[in-house]
């Protein structure tokens, strides 16, 4: 077994945003160029997506249109294993022998539960609740021992390590702990500049956003709260906008990102021309992924085969590991099967 393997999931709710492109997709597009790189494995975790509401064509569609939006970001299926959750049922196996596992006082914590509960009234399903556990699965079933994602699930790790740690003394010694990887956005604001940036906010720029469409919601975006005139002096670290220079002038031109910062604070640089350099940098980088995600999506078949590949290199560690914990729960496994 390689020394550390890296799990991570997305759900088919709809197009990629800033949020989830600097909070997670980034962090596995670069890792897999890192020379010491680990086993990495990527799951659109479509059985997620069912707490909410969503028609059937639509969760299929959406969960294509992901691929299409994780490849165009630069995932590269020859590195990494890229695969649909509902196509490796082990997860959901593992998930029931989990639920049996985890304790009721600790799902009940769950900040992002109690949010989503409060956000959806007319269908607080059980799956809302037993979420992290499924994802306890996802994690645990590939034996993973990082998962980049950004900072909302970092309560949802701490629970998938107290699930390893109850199956352990249980059941003996089976599944490491593990641990978030946290990007330098770990928790994009949306931008309202409040709120985290989030499909169900409204406050998002999706990564296929048309170019007059970023422009224009960049425009309106929040800046610094304490600046009300053009010449009040800004305060570039709690403003947004510098956030997202910092993301996208920064790696590029750090001597601009250093002046965007003098002058924002001596209020040589306005909001309005700062969020209008920032809209073309957002653009001008966001342009070749919207137009890879176009070339994908015409190309359905490509996808669904680049798929199918995942799901035996998933399927091979999926099966391992459950044939491993049904001896050990005390249920039949296939190989004793007479
Ligand atoms: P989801 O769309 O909820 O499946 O989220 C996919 C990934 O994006 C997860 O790793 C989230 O933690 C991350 N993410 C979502 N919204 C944000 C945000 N506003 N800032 C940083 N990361 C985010
Ligand atoms: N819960 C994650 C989210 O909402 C998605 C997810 C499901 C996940 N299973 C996972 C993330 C396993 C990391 C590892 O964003």
């Amino acid at each position: 077994m390689p020394r550390h393997r890296i799990f991570s999931g997305i759900q088919p709710t709809g197009e990629p945003h800033l949020g989830n492109y600097l909070g997670a997709i980034r962090q596995w597009v670069e890792q897999q160029e890192a020379p010491d790189r680990a086993d990495a494995l990527y799951a659109i975790v479509d059985y997620h997506a069912l707490t909410i509401e969503i028609e059937p064509e639509q969760l299929a569609a959406w969960t294509l249109d992901m691929t299409a939006s994780l490849l165009a970001c630069g995932l590269d299926p020859q590195k990494v294993t890229l695969f649909r959750q509902s196509d490796v049922p082990e997860h959901a196996e593992l998930g029931w022998i989990f639920s049996c596992v985890a304790a009721l006082g600790d799902l009940q914590r769950m900040t992002q539960f109690k949010d989503k509960a409060e956000q959806n009234k007319d269908n607080i399903n059980v799956g809302l609740f037993t979420y992290p556990v499924l994802q306890a699965a996802d994690i645990l079933l590939y034996k993973a021992t990082q998962v980049p994602v950004g900072e909302d699930q970092v309560q949802h790790l701490e629970l998938s390590r107290e699930v390893a740690r109850r199956f352990n003394r249980r059941f003996g010694e089976t599944f490491p702990e593990p641990q978030p990887l946290l990007s330098k956005v770990a928790r994009l604001r949306g931008l309202d500049g409040s709120a985290k940036m989030s499909k169900s906010k409204g406050n998002t720029v999706a990564l296929g956003e048309a170019p007059e469409t970023i422009r224009a919601k960049l425009k309106v975006a929040v800046t610094d709260p304490a600046r009300l005139r053009r010449n009040d002096p800004g305060h570039p670290e709690v403003c947004n906008i510098f956030t997202l220079h910092g993301c996208f002038t920064g790696p590029r031109d750090p001597e601009r990102l250093a002046a965007i910062e003098r002058d924002c604070r001596s209020a040589a640089l306005g909001c309005v021309d700062c969020k209008k350099e920032l809209a073309d940098r957002v653009v001008e980088q966001l342009t070749p992924i919207r137009e890879a995600q176009a070339a994908w999506r015409a190309r359905p078949d490509d996808l669904r085969d680049l798929l199918e590949v995942g799901r035996k290199k998933a399927a091979a560690i999926a099966e391992a590991t459950m044939e491993e914990v049904r001896a050990r729960i005390g249920v039949r496994g296939l190989a004793k099967r007479r």
